[in-house]
Formats: structure tokens, sequence, C-alpha cells
């Protein structure tokens, strides 16, 4: 049985009250999973629930409410531990999403062992968000950045990995999948190299974390980073996992409220994890109805979703190919749903502009990967990304819409 059948993607699409709309007198296709996917009603509801039923500040009060909210929220911990499969619940630490993790491991952990002459490793696919906190650190401490370079098609060169490695390799940051181009990256082949040589690694899961599966045991990585809105969850909430043994050696990243134990004039004591990372009152709201996002994928199943989706990108990758005037950026052989395109002689802006004339929503640009774009030699591309809800007819109107725009614009 093919997932098309097993899916019941009308059913799916109810659950979304954004996708029932029309944009510029066409229905809604919303290809920009990638920068952030759709909201499903439970998490929707969630928020909503939150704010009319029980607003109230949490760990703190020892009312009804603060009780009813603080547990919604440690529920959310709980059920981030199992979806990324991490061994304690305190190793699951609340914050606004993966930039905001991937600068707390390196404003703590980075600023903490890295030495001068130290190495830092990053690959050419990555986001800006697990680019340059590397760099300021590294510049901060004298150490140097390493960028392990990709091949034509949008993978990692493996082979020049293993001989950027060596004793000086302290850590080596690298997502997942890229946002860019879909490539899916051999991770657990990235941190058993690395670890062979004494460094830790951090996952920027982003564009992992709606799509493949998660066990951090099982990859044995030491950070992985995760933001709720693509998802399915609300913005402004995500997580840093961190390997316990790591974070208790790690200073906190921000002082204030709720990350202390004692405080006096003269010396601050912490509190224990994970709430040592958690100054301040945190985004309740959207964390809550993170759990929600959680079920929403939980009850499709992470398989079927991976299933359906490389269904769609099979799909798209035909048809947009199919196109003579099209060329296809990122065609490494394992992707999450992601196809990025050029036309030569026709600005990415200007197709994507075209697109939401017609109602398709895709992003343009260089996707916050500069240096990626830089080392393809394109200044940007047009990018549709998939996501569960989406359908073949809508990736026929996309290849209808791209075949359209090069009839009437290309010179
Ligand atoms: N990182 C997001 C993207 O790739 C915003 O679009």
């Amino acid at each position: 049985m093919t997932a098309t059948t097993a899916l019941d993607i009308e059913k799916i699409r109810l659950q979304f009250p954004v996708l029932h709309q029309q944009v510029n007198g066409k229905p809604l296709i919303y290809f920009d999973n990638a920068a952030t996917n759709q909201k499903p009603k439970q998490v929707i509801d969630a928020v909503v629930n939150y704010y009319q039923g029980y607003n109230a500040n949490i760990h703190r009060g020892i009312h009804t409410l603060a009780e009813k909210a603080t547990k919604a929220f440690e529920t959310t911990r709980h059920s981030m531990q199992k979806f990324v499969n991490a061994k304690h619940v305190e190793e699951i630490i609340f914050t606004r999403g993966v930039t905001e993790s991937i600068n707390l491991v390196a404003s703590t952990y980075g600023r903490t062992f890295l030495k001068e002459s130290d190495e830092v490793i990053v690959s050419g696919l990555e986001h800006h968000s697990n680019i340059v906190p590397w760099q300021m650190v590294c510049e901060e401490k004298k150490a140097k950045l390493k960028v392990i370079p990709i091949t034509e098609v949008g993978e990692i060169d493996m082979s020049a990995y293993r001989k950027l490695l060596n004793a000086k390799t302290k850590i080596v940051a690298i997502n997942h999948a890229s946002n860019s181009l879909g490539t899916i990256n051999p991770i657990k082949e990235i941190i058993k190299l690395a670890h062979e040589v004494g460094a830790v690694v951090l996952i920027d899961g982003a564009q992992a974390a709606a799509h493949l599966e998660i066990d951090v045991q099982d990859f044995d990585c030491d950070f992985y980073c995760i933001s709720s809105h693509k998802m399915y969850g609300p913005t402004g909430a995500g997580i840093l996992y961190g390997k316990k043994n790591l974070l208790e050696k790690m200073p906190p990243y921000m002082g204030g409220g709720e990350m202390i134990k004692d405080v006096t004039f003269e010396k601050t004591t912490y509190n224990d994890l994970p709430y040592k990372f958690e100054a301040g009152t945190p985004n309740i709201a959207d964390v809550i109805a993170l759990n929600e996002a959680v079920n929403f994928i939980n009850t499709i199943s992470k398989e079927q979703i991976a299933e359906y989706e490389s269904e769609l990108l099979t799909y798209a990758t035909e048809k947009l190919s199919a196109i003579p005037a099209v060329k296809l950026i990122g065609t490494a052989k394992e992707k999450v749903a992601v196809q990025s395109f050029i036309i030569e002689g026709i600005h990415p802006f200007d197709i994507g502009q075209m697109l939401d004339a017609r109602g398709i929503a895709v992003r343009t640009g260089h996707h916050c990967t500069q240096p990626l774009m830089d080392r393809l030699g394109v200044e940007g591309t047009v990018r549709a990304s998939f996501s569960v809800y989406n359908t073949k007819a809508e990736i026929d109107e996309l290849a209808e819409g791209v075949k359209r725009i090069v009839n009437f614009l290309k010179p």
C-alpha cells in the first residue's frame, strides 16, 4: 500500500484552517514549509485554551492556575524527551528555537572549553545560524573555523571531512538536513568520526524534526536543536537537547529568575538542570502548544509522513526537471522534501512574485545560506518545500505556473 492510499490527505488538510483561503484570487498552495509549516487546529486551540483558561506563571505559584500551567509546560518537556529519545528529562532545555539553542551552546560550552588554535568544524551546507555563533566564539577565543566542502549535488564531502578532523577539533556543528537543498546528512557517521578525535557534536535539527526519526541516544550526538515552528508548533519555542554530563559542566547562558538556587550580593548558586538554562518567564503558551504538535505528528506517525513527503518530492522533481529551462539545485541521494531550482536569465524573486500571483507560496533568495549559494555559483534559488498536507495536484499547479513564467519571461 502506498502512502497516498494510507493517508487521507483531505482529512489532514481539514485540520489546518489557514490552508482554506484564496490568495490573489486563487486557492492557497503553501510550499514554504521549510521556512515555517502551518499549524493544525489542536495547536492553535492549545494556545487559546491556555490564555483563556489557565494563564499563570509557572514553577513559582502554588495556586491552582499556576499548578495547571506548570504541569502542562512540563508535560511538553516529557513529550519532547520521548520525541528525541533522550535518556533524562532534564536534558531537554526550552529555548526560543534552533538559533537560540546554537547560540547557547556556542556561548557556554564554546566560551568555556575552546582555547587558542582549537578548531570548530561546520559544513558548507549550514544555515547562517549554524555559522555565525561559531565565528563569534572562534574570534573571541582565537580558535579556527574549518568548513567541510560540499559536492556539486549538495552532499558533504566525507573524505574531506575525515581529513579536517584532528586532535585540535573540539566542536563539530552540522545540520541533520539542509534547509536550502534538503540534503540529509549522514550524521551518525559524522558524529562517530568526531568522537574518535574527542570533539563534541551539535546537530541542527531544524529541518529534520517534522520529517525524520530522531533518536539522540542512537545518534550519540552531544547536542540536538529543534524549532517548534518547523514541526507544526508555534513560533518562539524550541529545545536544546544536551547530554547531561556536558550540560552540567556548562555555565548558565542567561542570568535571572528561575536559574538560581540562592542569591546574595556576594554569590549566586545556580539551579539544577534544566532550569539552570531557563532564566526568566519562558514562552509558556507556545511550549504547551508544542505538545499538541508532537501529538499531531505521532497520530500520523513520522514514518508515514516521511513516506508521503518523499513521494511528493519525487513527483515534484520529475515535474520540474521536465521543464527544459529549469535547473534543479540540490540533487543529493538522501533528501527531505525540499526542491530548489533556478531558471537561467530569470531572477528568483521574479519567479516567486509570479507564483504568488497564482496563490503559490515559495521562498526565494539565499535562504540564509549565502556561503552555500556562493559555492554553487548562484545568487539564490526558488525553493519549494513540502509538508504532509500538500498534494500532487498542487505540484501540478506549481509546474504549470513555472512553465508559464518560462514562456512569458525567458529571453
Ligand atoms: N531557516 C528558514 C528557512 O530556511 C527560515 O526558510
